[in-house]
């Protein structure tokens, strides 16, 4: 074992497999990664194990789970399984889409948030694959974040947000898209993206229709402002002058003078002269490394103590719609 500090002990993922495999049967929690974003795991089907999650992340009961399962045979028995989502499941699992469908009497109702449907994928991190496979059953994990705030890509993060409050993180290393998974209702008429991610809508297409929102389904996260630092953040040109006025009012006074807020950018594509702190999430406009870097570069705009932060939009195709999705999340307040 590598470190351990407060009650939370970071284990390295090889060495810690076995112990995360005892917690989880002792219906504990731990910090997995995969290959989105960390994970907080508990025994999907043991409803006392996974109140522990919405107490460590302060998460409401009304926001469901994802369930992750060992293998596709546990599809069946979890959940009411159309063809094509039988087809999206062959082809994409396991990877970064989850898919949600009628469950089955098996689901906890806290899994569920007392709805009629459960979120199912299966992460093709080895890590998790491995924790899974000593354990045995499917494992609820939402990302390993307090409730509202930013998904962590690296131990460390997971740290930040849940140390003291969980018995072990398992170090897996950065995360390879880092960003959570694309949320997929499967319906008779087609799909509904409830959450954009790392498979895009045109990687959906082929398998069939992609519908637009579904009224009465509320979109992952549920509320507008989520995935959020504490400073404030706006999407805007990543244009210094304008950005400092954008946030003067949360700057102080100093003699009685007001002082100029001190602004970050999140940059695509801009050198970010003037600003006082410039995180780039891509060198070369590339939206695979921008999802990768998203969440780490917010944290660090977070904890530079800032007035604002402005995220400069990246371009909506592909990945891009995730990569927006989470800024304007991120801005909401
Ligand atoms: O990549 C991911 O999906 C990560 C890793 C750890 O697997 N997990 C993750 O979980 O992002 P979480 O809980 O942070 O976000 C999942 C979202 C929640 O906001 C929840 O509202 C939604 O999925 N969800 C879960 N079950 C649902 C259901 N039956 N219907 C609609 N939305 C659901
Ligand atoms: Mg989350």
């Amino acid at each position: 074992m590598s470190t351990s500090k407060a009650e939370t002990r970071v284990a390295a993922a090889g060495e810690g497999i076995q112990a995360a495999a005892t917690l989880l049967a002792g219906g504990g929690l731990v910090a997995i990664p995969t290959e989105t974003v960390y994970g907080l795991g508990a025994d999907a089907l043991d409803p006392a194990a996974c109140l522990k999650i919405f107490e460590a992340k302060d998460r409401p009961l009304s926001d469901p789970l994802i369930v992750h399962i060992p293998g596709i045979d546990w599809l069946d028995r979890l959940a009411v399984v159309p063809g094509t989502a039988r087809r999206l499941a062959e082809h994409f699992w396991p990877g970064p889409l989850t898919l949600v469908l009628p469950r089955r009497e098996i689901v906890p109702d806290l899994v569920t948030a007392g709805q009629e449907t459960v979120a199912i994928r299966m992460s093709s991190h080895p890590v998790f694959q491995a924790v899974l496979k000593a354990f045995g059953k499917p494992v609820a994990a939402p990302s390993a974040n307090r409730f509202g705030r930013i998904s962590p890509t690296c131990a460390a993060d997971v740290f930040a947000e849940l140390g003291g409050r969980i018995p072990l993180i398992l170090d897996g290393g950065p995360c390879a898209h880092g960003i959570e998974s694309t949320i997929v209702l499967v319906r008779d008429e087609g799909f509904h993206i409830l959450r954009n991610g790392p498979v895009t809508v045109e990687e959906l297409m082929p398998f069939g229709p992609v519908c637009g929102a579904v009224p009465g389904i509320s979109a992952p996260g549920g509320l507008p402002s989520h995935y959020a630092p504490r400073t404030p953040m706006r999407i805007g040109p990543p244009v210094e002058q304008a950005s400092r006025l954008l946030f003067t009012q949360q700057a102080g006074n100093r003699d009685g003078r007001p002082t100029p807020p001190s602004i970050g950018l999140l940059s695509w594509n801009s050198p970010g002269e003037g600003f006082d702190k410039v995180e780039h999430l891509t060198r070369n406009q590339d939206l695979r490394e921008a999802g990768v870097n998203l969440y780490g570069a917010m944290r660090r705009l977070d904890q530079a103590g800032l007035d604002g932060i402005v995220a400069e939009p990246v371009p909506e195709n592909g990945l891009g719609a995730a990569i927006m999705e989470r800024l304007r999340k991120a801005s909401a307040r």
